[in-house]
């Protein structure tokens, strides 16, 4: 029989029963503390029938922050409340991995240990504005970290991975995709540096190959996924060669078996494709599971995964508004619509509230 999203699969050490997977999507609704709170689980606990969740994006230490509310995974009471999720959805037979992000340029001094400059591979400010507790306010001029700084920066992602492994987690996902710190270093639109991590694809992709190696020596390739988006021009992102930089990247990132490789194939909010990219070219050249993303619907996921292009699919929107997503994908039942104005910050509105199917 064909292989569609229902067929179960296996992404390196994690069983899935589908290939339906919930893609990360930040909602700012952490406690106080980053610390996941009561509602966050019921919200996971919802989507628990998704062949696996991929979390929100969440900080691995105070500097990585960028957003209001975010959880993190690097002080013990977030630990704690990411158990909580984590019991919660395997207990409903699901799978979830945590999503580990440093933000980068995209934050503001107001969000960060005492005012401290956001950090990044070179002092360039990104147009646009941040999201801040006091709203939208003007990015700054980033601060560039010093080569003697990035050790400790590649210890954070291990302290967060040790942290998550600690919470439950089937596995980590590193963010290194939609404009944050290690697709700031990997893009030559924000990656200016002259020394050993800046030039070359070589060059700019050593944080990221690092930082991979650190983490896949704490929790095993085997439990570890990366997430790009080579053409996403969110976050002001641009690279004169897109291409051939990420051909390159996947390539080296066949060295540490990982579970997956998650492929963002577009721009998040628009845009990102004026100049051809072929992505299938990246699914070729990647030697393990290739987990697809972005405005797919039901078809198209069939799709992808009856013609080989992709092993899973993530779906974002879909699953804020349909905790029950692969029982309507399943029953070709109606979907509910997303209603954007909830996405980001609030309570159970636009988070909990969405109906599932009647019995
Ligand atoms: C966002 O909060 O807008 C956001 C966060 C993480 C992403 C993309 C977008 O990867």
């Amino acid at each position: 029989m064909a292989l569609d999203l229902f067929s179960p699969v296996k992404l390196g050490s994690i069983q899935l029963s589908n290939r339906i997977v919930m893609a990360p999507l930040t909602r700012n609704r952490a406690g106080a503390g980053g610390v996941p709170q009561p509602l966050n689980v019921t919200y996971y606990e919802q989507r628990a029938s998704a062949g696996l969740i991929v979390t929100e994006a969440t900080p691995i230490s105070a500097m990585a922050h960028g957003y209001p509310a975010l959880p993190g995974i690097y002080t013990d009471a977030q630990v704690a409340g990411w158990k909580k999720i984590t019991d919660a959805v395997h207990a409903k037979g699901g799978k979830i991995v945590i999503q580990i992000w440093h933000v980068g340029r995209i934050s503001h001094p107001s969000l960060l240990p005492e005012g401290a400059l956001p950090v990044a591979p070179s002092a360039i400010k990104p147009a646009g504005q941040a999201f801040t507790y006091q709203g939208l306010v003007d990015y700054v001029e980033p601060r560039a970290l010093a080569v003697g700084e990035l050790p400790g920066l590649v210890a954070d992602y291990v302290h967060a991975t040790k942290a998550a492994l600690a919470a439950g987690f089937d596995g980590v996902e590193i963010h290194a995709a939609n404009g944050y710190l290690l697709d700031q270093f990997l893009r030559d639109g924000t990656n200016k540096r002259t020394d050993q991590y800046g030039g070359s694809f070589e060059n700019r992709a050593r944080l990221l190959l690092e930082v991979t190696k650190a983490v896949v020596e704490v929790a095993g390739g085997d439990k570890v996924g990366v997430r790009l988006s080579p053409v996403n021009p969110f976050n002001d992102m641009q690279d004169s060669n897109p291409q051939a930089l990420f051909n390159y990247v996947v390539d080296a990132l066949n060295q540490f078996n990982l579970a997956y490789l998650h492929v963002v194939e577009g721009g998040i909010h628009g845009g990102g494709l004026s100049d051809p990219f072929d992505f299938d070219a990246l699914r070729k050249l990647f030697k393990g599971p290739y987990m697809a993303n972005l405005a797919y619907d039901k078809a198209r996921g069939n799709a992808v995964i009856a013609n080989g292009h992709a092993d899973v699919v993530a779906y974002g929107v879909p699953f804020i508004a349909n905790p029950d997503l692969v029982a309507r994908f399943k029953l070709d039942a109606p979907l509910n619509e997303a209603d954007s104005s909830s996405f980001y910050g609030g309570a159970e509105k636009g988070y909990t509230d969405y109906p599932f199917l009647e019995e």
